[in-house]
């Protein structure tokens, strides 16, 4: 087989290489588009058949279904790592020994004091205002509190902020949902693990102790590993790009998690357990959904359905369904949305718009039943999402700082006006 592409135009031919990933993924490298051809470039909104990398973090095959961290498939990560090794092995490269295991936690605890001053931040927000728009606000203004810039070039200095942002960031999440319910800002414990410290800063009451709870927590870490990272989506990309032109790594992240917020992407779970709430509110009638979302005249789309890359079952939903059975027959829940969920499921897999188009369950779809078992307010679920991804978008601005990529700056087709003449006011 040919390692070229040759491109046609106008009676002249351009030769491109071709590059072959580690799992045989093709793609053309036109870096010398422009320049050969004198200015043409290619076009691809939504950027539907553009890779903006070479990335040696996440595997995904969206015709198979497949998802591997680091070569380690998401099966078996979710069911023997715990969160904290996924995250190191997703930043670092490999799973972590028992002694880096040890270090890196001890690390984190280390660095897991939030400056008190960034209270008086978040007294500034109502309390109706939305936990994403808090949170990315809030690690947008650790900045200021931790001011020394990365050098990338120094692995201890890289390593420092990488650990700096995994010890303060569940303290913005916990305070982010305290604040919207009334209780008071507090800190972690370090005896405990990450994910069940996570857990006790979320929802320790005042005046209780802390009760630990293994099924929640082993839910929590599962879902936290099941969204930890996903290659190039649109928070990751926004990540990179940030990160592109040397901003720092926490306003890379804070606009990561602007990005996630969007109802197309991580603010999906949200919109799912909203749309299974309206459905049950308005009687259960799972048909009449299905040919709202079928009709192109209206806007409703069947949340927690369909992917940009998955044109098969996303394999995290599988894992999530399974886990959402056992954790509600666990707690004892008897939830009427999760019947509504696999009814919709059901419906949608032997519907032939739904076949046509390769629209299944994604990850987004059985999330929010989990966390609401969990008793995490529906606002907080995307929270919830950008917690599990704080790991990729690390890694993946690592990765990217420490291969020196170019700032990114794509380029367009222009289909304004040509130039004309200025046409004073009072002639308009
Ligand atoms: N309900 C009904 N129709 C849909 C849906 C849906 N959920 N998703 C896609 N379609 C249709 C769409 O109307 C289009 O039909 P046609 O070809 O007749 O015009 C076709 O399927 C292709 O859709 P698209 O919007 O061109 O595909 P995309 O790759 O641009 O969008 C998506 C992917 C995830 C934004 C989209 O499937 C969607 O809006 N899903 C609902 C929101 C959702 O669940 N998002 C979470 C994604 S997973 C979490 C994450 O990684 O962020």
């Amino acid at each position: 087989m040919s390692d070229k592409a040759i491109l046609e135009y106008n009676g002249e031919k351009y030769e491109f290489p071709v590059i072959k990933g580690t799992e045989d993924e093709l793609a053309i490298d036109i870096k010398s588009l422009r320049s050969a051809t004198k200015g043409m470039i290619t076009i691809d909104p939504g950027f539907k058949n553009t890779g903006s990398c070479e990335s040696a973090i996440t595997f995904l095959d969206g015709e198979k279904g497949i998802l591997r961290y680091r070569g380690y498939s998401i099966e078996e990560l979710a069911e023997k790592a715990d969160f904290l090794e996924v995250a190191y092995a997703l930043i670092f490269g490999n799973l972590p020994n028992k002694e880096e295991l040890a270090k890196f936690h001890k690390d984190i605890k280390d660095e897991s004091h939030v400056d008190e001053e960034m209270k008086k931040i978040l007294d500034g927000f109502p309390k109706s205002a939305h936990p994403m728009g808090v949170l990315s606000s809030l690690t947008s203004a650790l900045i200021a509190f931790n001011p020394s810039t990365v050098d990338v070039s120094s692995d201890e200095d890289m390593y420092h902020a990488i650990v700096r942002i995994l010890a303060k960031f569940p303290v913005l999440v916990a305070w982010t949902l305290r604040k919207k319910k009334g209780l008071p800002l507090d800190y972690g414990d370090d005896s405990l693990g990450y994910v069940e410290n996570i857990h006790k800063m979320m929802f320790k009451r005042p005046n209780q102790d802390y009760k630990k709870n293994k099924v929640v927590i082993e839910a929590l870490d599962k879902l936290l590993i099941l969204h930890a990272d996903h290659e190039q989506n649109c928070s990751t990309s926004t990540v990179r790009i940030v990160g592109s032109s040397h901003a720092g790594l926490f306003a890379s992240l804070s606009a990561g998690i602007s990005a996630l917020w969007g109802p197309l992407h991580g603010g999906a779970n949200q919109a799912v357990l909203e749309m299974l709430e309206a459905i049950e509110a308005d009687g259960g009638d799972t048909k009449k959904y299905m040919a709202k979302a079928k009709d192109k005249s209206d806007p409703f789309r069947l949340m927690g359905f369909g992917h940009r890359v998955y044109k098969n079952f996303d394999p995290r939903a599988k894992i999530i369904k399974v886990a959402a059975d056992e954790v509600l027959a666990d707690l004892g829940i008897d939830d009427p949305i999760l019947d509504i969920a696999k009814g919709l499921e059901k419906e949608a897999l032997e519907d032939q718009y739904f076949v046509d188009r390769k629209l299944y369950p994604n990850v987004d779809f059985y999330s929010g039943i989990i966390y609401r078992a969990l008793g995490i307010p529906t606002e907080m679920f995307t929270v919830m999402f950008a917690l599990g991804r704080l790991p990729g978008w690390i890694a993946q601005w690592r990765e990217m700082r420490l291969k020196g990529e170019p700032i990114g700056r794509p380029r367009q087709v222009y289909t304004g006006e040509n130039l004309r003449s200025f046409v004073e006011l009072d002639k308009r």
